[in-house]
């Protein structure tokens, strides 16, 4: 089917508070979509249903990230009359679809899924792996398709899963000899340095489980202690000695989070990152004073998102009733996608009722 309009879908796992690294990666990219403009629909999925697909006994926690991760969308600046905040669990269309797409795709492509083998591996699983887990990337391609999504902004790790929407896409029109779907393409994220932020131990990944995120919620005082126990440069023991910029988590980030007026605020000795990376590198500049710059840049950043979180904390149940009102629409609107593939596959069973 042409994509004639511009569709927006993306989506996250409730299961944990959203951090910096989520800021950078995704969070800013719907940021500058939003204020762009230049679409039909923007919807971003909380998807509790896939979190449950490896949290079965943890329903209590998943629930609850839910409205964590709702009030920092908001927080951050996702503004509610513009995007649509869906909660994947209430809208039942999506797990009738997937229902269906299930049989058009084998476990042997399922395996392969290097985003889900990767998954696999860091879980433990082997035998003990959830049926609903490996299937997750069908359930994600509804996600994606009962909106008639044309563009998932998503990062390099989701890759997989639109490559598998998109088979599915191409496997229900020939078998079903419909054009019921548009194409959906991912958007990744311009920048590269941000597709994915270091922890601050120098691990390859923010991530709640290794415990080393800085998260848009934490106060002032936690951000700065973080920052100043950032893993940097062991080599780099007196001020005097060269230092290394690569594999240092305080450049990763400043790589991220710096732009050049942040010099003129806060460090007017350099007018860019280049400069202080020079310096670092030649030795003669502590680890302390690139802290508190990264310290300013971020407490600049996260400020205004704790402001806003406190005054959205204040009326919890008014999040509560826009998910689910959004959800109720969402619901009608996969209905109708539903409805045309269960009559491209000859499942409308009224007409035989109709003839009567
Ligand atoms: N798999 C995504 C993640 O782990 C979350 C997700 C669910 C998603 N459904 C989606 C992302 C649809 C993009 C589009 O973060």
């Amino acid at each position: 089917m042409k994509n004639s309009q511009k569709i927006i879908l993306t989506g996250d796992r409730p299961t944990g508070n959203l951090h910096i690294g989520h800021y950078v990666g995704s969070i800013a990219n719907r940021l500058a979509l939003q204020q762009k403009g230049d679409f039909e629909k923007f919807y971003i999925l909380i998807a509790d249903t896939q979190a449950l697909t490896d949290n079965a006994e943890n329903v209590d926690k998943v629930k609850n990230n839910v409205i964590q991760v709702a009030i920092d969308y908001l927080a951050a600046g996702i503004d509610p009359d513009k995007v649509d905040i869906i909660l994947q669990s209430q809208i039942p269309e999506l797990a009738e679809m997937t229902m269906y797409f299930m049989n058009l795709v084998t476990v042997a492509r399922l395996n392969r899924n290097p985003t889900v083998k990767e998954e696999i591996k860091q879980r433990g699983f082997s035998t003990s792996m959830p049926a609903g887990f490996l299937c997750y990337p069908v359930s994600q391609a509804s996600d994606i398709l009962a909106f008639g999504s044309t563009v998932v902004p998503v990062g390099e790790d989701q890759l997989p899963m639109l490559e598998q929407t998109r088979e599915i896409v191409r496997s229900f029109h020939n078998t079903y000899n419909c054009d019921i779907f548009p194409m959906p393409t991912a958007l990744l994220p311009e920048n590269k340095a941000c597709h994915r932020l270091v922890g601050i131990d120098g691990n390859a990944k923010m991530s709640k489980s290794l415990g080393n995120c800085i998260y848009l919620k934490d106060e002032p005082d936690i951000v700065k202690q973080k920052i100043m126990n950032a893993y940097t440069d062991p080599t780099h023991v007196k001020v005097s000695d060269p230092g290394h910029v690569e594999g240092n988590v305080v450049f990763a980030y400043l790589d991220a989070f710096c732009k050049d007026e942040h010099f003129k605020k806060f460090l007017p000795e350099y007018t860019n990152l280049d400069e202080l990376k020079a310096h670092y590198s030649r030795g003669g500049l502590g680890d302390v004073k690139i802290k508190l710059f990264l310290n300013n840049i971020l407490q600049e950043l996260l400020t205004p998102i704790r402001a806003k979180r406190a005054e959205l904390e204040k009326d919890v149940d008014k999040i509560y009733e826009m998910l689910l009102n959004n959800s109720k629409k969402a619901s009608k609107v996969a209905g109708e996608t539903l409805r045309k593939m269960k009559h491209a596959m000859g499942l409308d069973y009224e007409k035989f009722l109709k003839n009567k």
